[in-house]
């Protein structure tokens, strides 16, 4: 029996005893056998949820970035490690192989040095999906600095909160990117971010799109003359284990973005791990997860745990929808994918367009098809089982999160039986609970709850940037000893995990995270508005939309409401970006409220919902009124 790679039903539950029973032994072993370590641990775990500490591999010291890249040259160096596929299908393809990444990295962070980065320096990157992206990632790893990637999808507003909340002294971009048949003004966005950013002195501009924009002086440096200069050897600097890795932005329920930071020896051997065993993957393999980088989905499965494994790992710039909605399935053709991780949004998309688009392509090349960010539906799941895997390639569907660093519950393909709409069993190390309101753990099967992790793993994220408190108390508060994950999840009668849904204020809307506050704050900004709440409602294809209830100040009272919904999107855009956009606006007379003066959103969710047939306990509303006339208003 091998730890590291199972290979059907028994070995897992064997494994996964074996990991439950002895952990420390567990992932010591895993360690040991699987990455290369410049110094060896003294202590495999300590750890204490009420403070909350967690320290992984304690004394070791490494270099990820050795793991993901040197390591491999020996055997694989002329092994494609990146697939870079761009989003106009005219343009070429690239591979990268070991040896020319191995060459770009060390570059790259010789570039990083020269601009006077250091050991531990917080770098910032606004990149599209092009191979610089994954480069400047791992050269950071490379010296040390920690990376805080930043969606370029975000607005400026966003980026530069990000950009001041972990103190970022360098932003790393591009003049513009492609999405489809459009571009965006990525270096725009820069520009207006760093207006209120005093702390970036440098940033470094990759060419994309050829457009002309503003270089300022003695800030901002073309990238390429950089490369063109710089030494092929950068010898990795050596971390220790708990050295921060990087940072990624989250939404909370409430207020700002957190920045969770992951570490170095415990997120690279969990996110490798789970690579492994969750894509069953082999040498010979091509493994494409369509994410963005810019997420955590992007960070620990294209860049880090393909590489640790030597995988041939495939990033794709492009949209589905372009040239056609047949993009995904002409890939998957042209470059044998084995396999392929997607989100259900970008599913319930696809499902909706002609079956030809994917019918005219040979998908025989699959062998594991993923899925990841929110429940998949019953029907998404069997138009891809069905349309995409023919039958054929079994569906893991992964539930995790950006504070978990990796994959926590999901099925083994090829040996844990699948179910739609279920992410099944634990892996190896994680200990889920269930737990009722008042806290107490729900034991047995055919149970249904809130779901926490009662046992720390390698890959969580061990605190928010500069607010442990904040850390403590969302994750660690609510159940004793036991991180709490923000979900809900029933466990059915042979002990499958299902996950319902964030039970806090959290919206998922295509696959994305979205905290009420942040977009309730901007929308209050408005001049005319006087209050506001937000909340989801079913979508076809994003799972969630956003319903905003707007009360408006006597000066907006008269005001032309489409005119108003526009210029309220548009704060939204501006403030978060595109994708926090409400679908839906209702202009009310008020809000419901609880006497302590607390929005009722359950109330609202049911209206948004268009399911008014049992709104629940309504007795402890301030004003009760409202209720009908949001029902009223909305022709239910
Ligand atoms: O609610 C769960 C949902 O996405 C949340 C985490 O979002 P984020 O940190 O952006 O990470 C997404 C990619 C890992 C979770 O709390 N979620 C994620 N995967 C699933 C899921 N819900 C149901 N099923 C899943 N497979």
């Amino acid at each position: 029996m091998s730890n590291y790679h199972i290979k059907h039903l028994e070995e897992y539950w064997q494994v996964y005893r074996n990991s439950v029973r002895n952990p420390e032994n567990f992932w010591e072993e895993i360690a040991e056998e699987h990455f290369l370590w410049r110094k060896k641990w003294t202590n495999v775990l300590s750890w204490d949820f009420a403070k909350p500490e967690v320290k992984w591999f304690e004394g070791a010291e490494l270099n990820i970035t050795e793991n993901c890249i040197d390591r491999h040259l020996a055997t694989r160096g002329d092994k494609t490690a990146i697939l870079f596929e761009p989003n106009n299908p005219d343009e070429e393809t690239l591979h990268i192989t070991y040896k020319e990444l191995h060459e770009r990295v060390s570059k790259f962070a010789n570039v990083l040095k020269s601009q006077g980065v250091e050991k531990g320096d917080r770098v910032c990157i606004y990149l599209p999906m092009i191979p610089e992206l994954a480069v400047s990632v791992l050269a950071c790893a490379r010296i040390g600095a920690v990376h805080s990637v930043v969606f370029a999808g975000f607005s400026s507003t966003a980026l530069a909160t990000r950009i001041n909340d972990c103190d970022c002294k360098m932003v790393i971009c591009t003049d513009g990117s492609y999405r489809g048949n459009k571009t965006i003004d990525l270096k725009g966005i820069v520009d207006e971010a760093l207006k209120s950013c005093e702390g970036v002195s440098t940033v470094l501009v990759a060419k994309r799109i050829n457009s002309e924009i503003v270089m300022q002086d003695g800030r901002d440096k073309w990238l390429q003359p950089l490369l063109d200069k710089a030494d092929t050897v950068c010898k990795a600097t050596i971390v220790k284990a708990e050295d921060p890795l990087f940072i990624l932005y989250t939404s909370g329920s409430t207020g700002k973005p957190k920045g969770m930071v992951h570490t170095t020896a415990g997120y690279m051997v969990y996110t490798a791990y789970t690579f492994k065993n969750v894509f069953q993957y082999r040498e010979s393999d091509v493994y494409w997860c369509t994410a963005d980088i810019g997420w955590i989905t992007g960070h620990s499965y294209i860049v880090y745990g393909p590489l640790a494994n030597g995988a041939t790992t495939v990033m794709f710039e492009g949209v589905p929808s372009y040239p056609d909605y047949g993009r995904f399935w002409e890939i998957v053709e042209k470059h044998k994918v084995t396999q392929f991780y997607t989100a259900p949004t970008a599913i319930r998309a696809l499902a909706k367009e002609n079956l030809d688009y994917v019918n005219k392509y040979d998908l025989s090349s699959l062998k594991v098809l993923g899925t990841v960010g929110e429940p998949i539906n019953e029907e998404a799941w069997h138009w891809y089982n069905d349309n995409v895997g023919k039958k054929n390639s079994p569906i893991v569907d992964t539930w995790w999160q950006t504070e978990t660093g990796g994959i926590m519950i999901s099925p083994i393909p090829y040996s844990t039986p699948t179910i739609p709409t279920y992410a099944t069993l634990p892996l190896p190390g994680i200990q889920p609970a269930l737990m009722d309101e008042n806290g107490n753990e729900i034991k047995g099967n055919q149970v249904e709850g809130r779901l926490c992790i009662k046992f720390p793993w390698p890959s969580m994220a061990r605190t928010i940037y500069g607010n442990h408190g904040r850390y403590r108390d969302t994750y660690f508060s609510a159940y004793k000893n036991n991180y709490f994950t923000g979900d809900g999840a029933l466990r059915d009668a042979v002990g499958y995990y299902r996950i319902t849904g964030r039970v806090d204020d959290v919206i998922i809307v295509s696959g994305h995270n979205l905290g009420t506050a942040p977009i309730e704050d901007a929308i209050n900004e408005h001049p005319a508005v006087a209050e506001s709440a937000i909340v989801g409602f079913p979508h076809d294809i994003k799972g969630n939309a956003l319903c905003g209830y707007i009360t408006l100040k006597e000066t907006g009272e008269g005001r032309n409401h489409d005119n108003l919904s526009k210029e309220i999107n548009q704060l939204i855009t501006d403030r978060i970006g595109p994708i926090a956009k409400l679908d839906s606006v209702q202009f009310t007379n008020g809000l419901p409220k609880t006497r302590s003066g607390k929005i009722m959103r359950r109330i609202l969710r049911k209206i948004a919902s268009k399911d008014i047939s049992n709104l629940g306990d309504t007795s402890t509303l301030l004003n009760p009124e409202v209720v009908n006339e949001l029902i009223e208003q909305a022709g239910l």
